[in-house]
Order: structure tokens, then C-alpha cells, then sequence
């Protein structure tokens, strides 16, 4: 007897009318018109199940602290760590933990199973890395969360920094990060590259830095990543988070670049609410939109996630955990429009982006985990048009989350009965 079977799903990859069978939190089969007696069976009626969201970049520890001390006037990334900088001697374990679990039970609610969180190491306290760590622990029954020892200062232009960021690490973050372009010089960006993923290979962690977060087209520091990578044998295991320069690259030191990055086995995080927000600052018209070269990235076979990076913080006021919502802004600043293109960027907030997490049984196929969720679409292009309603979320066979669907009955002079939002069927 199967714990659960899905019936009538439309699946990302396109195939329609599958059946998912779980065991045991596992998927055991997915095929279509299964028939197998089961405690629990579920008619999708044609709607998508897609396996869960994950976030492959976001600050876990500075998340709904909008407004504390004060609010980000200038709308800068540069204001937002200066406007961290003051909140930090003010914040408590205790906040953090509380915000942080608030934040993780509205991804759950979105389907959101899988973060990677860039926690702050640059405080010899490090209390904002021993308050992730307490949220992971806590949330780990129900979403799985990557810390990674993040130099927010500078891990060279810091007092201490290498050292916090190493203690982070001995404490329990799983990925060592960077902010290169953060570093008092181009020079030390460079070494700052080179000592961390050194210190990654030494301990056998993958790396993510935020790299190249700036409208300088020379800041290149994603480069030093990609050669220290293939030095170093890490390939798999980098992740370039943001990358926004390479918008304001010469074309044709960029046709060098991407090809480098590909043949390192380099991944990229484009965050799109944020970088269209913070990015080209310092323009007046035309203002650059700065995101990562997405499209041509991928076409030239380098693994692209959308990150949320920040919700409600001192670099962004808005955000919901809604994945789709990020797949939505990707889509139109990149201008993917066409039907492939569209699909790319749901797969920017799922595959990919568990791909940059490196997770383990993920996706909707016998063997995995029974972890997916379902929508209030058919396919992934109407799931982020409508950013569609989850319907219902599980993790390793567990419904953790229901939400009703979204209807709005009309009450029109002519069109009785007449409704909206009613895309399956
Ligand atoms: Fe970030």
C-alpha cells in the first residue's frame, strides 16, 4: 500500500497526465495512468507539481529587520552595508532567531524548501553565525538552509576577518564565501579570491562569493574565481553570486570571459529584484539594469540560478519568499521571453538553483525525495505569470503547507456566474 499517490499531474519537464507514487518519503514511481491502492490519493486535475524552490543566495540573518535603526534613504548597496554596519551592535540571538524562523515559515507556505544563507562572520562575536546555525537546526525537520561564513566587511580590509570567517567554518557554515569587489584594491579583491578558495580546497568546501557586485565593467574579479578554480581542481564547487559587472563589460572581453567560466565548472547566481534595484545607482539616463549576462551565460552551458538575496532588509524593503515572484523579475530584466527562455527561468528558482546547492535526491523522478509542490498552473510559464498559488507543499512525503486556491467570483451586469483565476481544468 503507497503512503501517497499523485494522479493527473503535468510535470515541469512537459510530460502531462503522470502519476507520482510515494513510500516511505520517498518517490517510488512516477509514470502516467498508475492505478495502486494508496492511504492518501490526490486528483492534481492537470496541474503542475514541480519539485520545490530553492534559493541559492540570501542573508538569512538581516532578513524582516526592515526599518531597524532606520530605512536606507539613498537606495545603495554601499548605504545598506553601511546602514548593516549600524544595526549589528544592536541585534540580539534571540531576534535573529525568531526573524529568521518567521521568514522560513513563509518560504515553506511558498514552497521554498532549500536556502542558501550568506550569515555575516565580519563581528569577532560571530553571534549572527551562532544564530543561523540555531535556525538551521531548528528548521532542519522542514527546510534545508546552506550557510556560508560571509565576510560581509572584507575578509582583508577587516580587522580579524580570515580568522572570524575560519572560527565561522569551525563552528559549522558549509561553504566559504567572499566579497571581493569589497576588498580596499582590485590587488587584494584578487588575493582575497585566491586565499579563500584556498582555504576551500584545504577543507573541502564548496565556495560562493559575491563577486563583481558593481556597475564597474573592471571589476573582474569573477576571473581570479574561475582561474583559481580550475588551479585548485574545485570545479562543481563555486558558485559566482551576482556578477552584475559583467552587464557593463565590453562585449568582447565578455565572449573571453563566459567561455572561462563554462570550462571551470563555475556556477552563477543572478539576483534580480535586487540587482535591478541596487544596480546602476550612480547613472542618470540611460540607467543600466545590471544584471548578469543570464542568457548568454547559459547558452554557453554555465548552471544559472535567480537568487531572492534579501526580504524586508537593509538593502531591500520588499519580498515574500515567493520564488516565483524572482523568476518573474529574472524573466522580464533579462528579456526571455520566448517560451524556452521563460522556462529557463523557472528553472533558474528550482533545478538549477538546487543544482548550485549541490542537493541531494532532488526532482520528480523513482528515487528522490517525495518533496514537490503543487500548483495553481499547468506549466511552468503560467506558474510565473500568475505566480501561482501553492496548493500544497510537501517535504520527503510530509504535507507541510496548504494554501486555497486563488478564485475571485464576479458579480458583472450580463456574465453570471462568471470567475477569474481559474487557470487549470
Ligand atoms: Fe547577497
Amino acid at each position: 500500500m503507497l503512503d501517497l499517490l499523485i494522479t493527473h499531474a503535468n510535470l515541469p519537464d512537459g510530460r502531462t497526465d503522470m502519476s507520482v507514487a510515494v513510500q516511505d518519503g520517498r518517490i517510488v514511481e512516477v509514470t502516467p495512468g498508475l492505478q495502486a491502492p494508496a492511504h492518501q490519493t490526490l486528483d492534481a486535475a492537470g496541474q503542475l507539481l514541480s519539485p520545490p524552490f530553492c534559493d541559492p543566495h540570501f542573508h538569512m540573518d538581516a532578513t524582516l529587520s526592515y526599518g531597524l535603526p532606520r530605512i536606507n534613504q539613498s537606495g545603495t548597496l554601499l548605504e545598506g552595508i553601511a546602514l548593516w554596519g549600524e544595526l549589528k551592535p544592536l541585534l540580539t540571538e534571540e531576534a535573529l532567531v525568531e526573524r529568521a524562523l518567521a521568514y522560513g515559515d513563509w518560504a515553506v507556505a511558498k514552497g521554498l524548501l532549500a536556502i542558501r544563507s550568506h550569515v555575516d562572520t565580519s563581528d569577532p562575536s560571530l553571534l549572527p553565525v551562532r544564530a543561523m546555525l540555531e535556525v538551521k537546526r531548528r528548521m532542519a525537520p522542514y527546510l534545508d538552509v546552506q550557510l556560508v561564513a560571509f565576510p560581509q566587511d572584507g575578509v582583508l580590509r577587516s580587522p580579524g576577518g580570515l580568522d572570524n570567517l575560519k572560527r565561522a567554518l569551525d563552528l559549522g557554515a558549509d561553504v566559504v564565501g567572499g566579497i571581493p569587489h569589497f576588498e580596499r584594491t582590485m590587488a587584494d579583491g584578487a588575493a582575497s579570491v585566491k586565499l579563500l578558495c584556498e582555504l576551500a580546497a584545504e577543507r573541502g568546501l564548496p565556495v560562493d562569493m559575491h563577486c563583481d557586485e558593481s556597475d564597474d565593467p573592471l571589476s573582474r574579479h569573477i576571473e581570479t574565481l574561475a582561474y583559481e578554480t580550475q588551479r585548485l581542481g574545485l570545479q562543481g564547487r563555486v558558485n559566482g553570486s551576482h556578477l552584475t559587472s559583467m552587464h557593463s563589460m565590453d562585449n568582447y572581453y565578455a565572449s573571453k570571459l563566459i567561455p572561462l567560466i563554462a570550462e571551470a565548472g563555475v556556477s552563477a547566481v543572478a539576483n534580480p529584484l535586487i540587482n535591478i534595484t541596487l544596480q546602476g545607482r550612480h547613472d542618470t539616463y540611460p540607467k543600466r539594469r545590471g544584471m548578469t549576462r543570464v542568457p548568454e551565460l547559459m547558452a554557453a552551458g554555465v548552471t544559472v540560478a535567480f537568487g531572492h538575496d534579501c526580504v524586508m532588509d537593509p538593502w531591500y524593503s520588499l519580498g515574500s519568499g515567493d520564488m516565483l515572484e524572482v523568476a518573474h523579475m529574472g524573466l522580464h530584466v533579462a528579456q526571455m521571453t520566448s517560451q524556452a527562455g521563460m522556462r529557463q527561468c523557472f528553472e533558474a528558482v528550482t533545478v538549477n538553483a538546487a543544482q548550485v546547492m549541490g542537493l541531494e535526491g532532488y526532482g520528480i523522478a523513482a528515487g528522490n525525495d517525495a518533496s514537490f509542490v503543487l500548483l495553481q498552473a499547468r506549466d511552468p510559464v503560467e506558474a510565473i505569470r500568475l505566480r501561482a498559488t501553492r496548493l500544497k507543499v510537501w517535504r520527503q512525503g510530509r504535507l507541510l503547507a496548504e494554501t486555497p486556491a486563488a478564485q475571485a467570483r464576479l458579480s458583472l451586469p450580463g456574465r453570471p456566474g462568471a470567475t477569474a483565476f481559474m487557470p487549470a481544468g
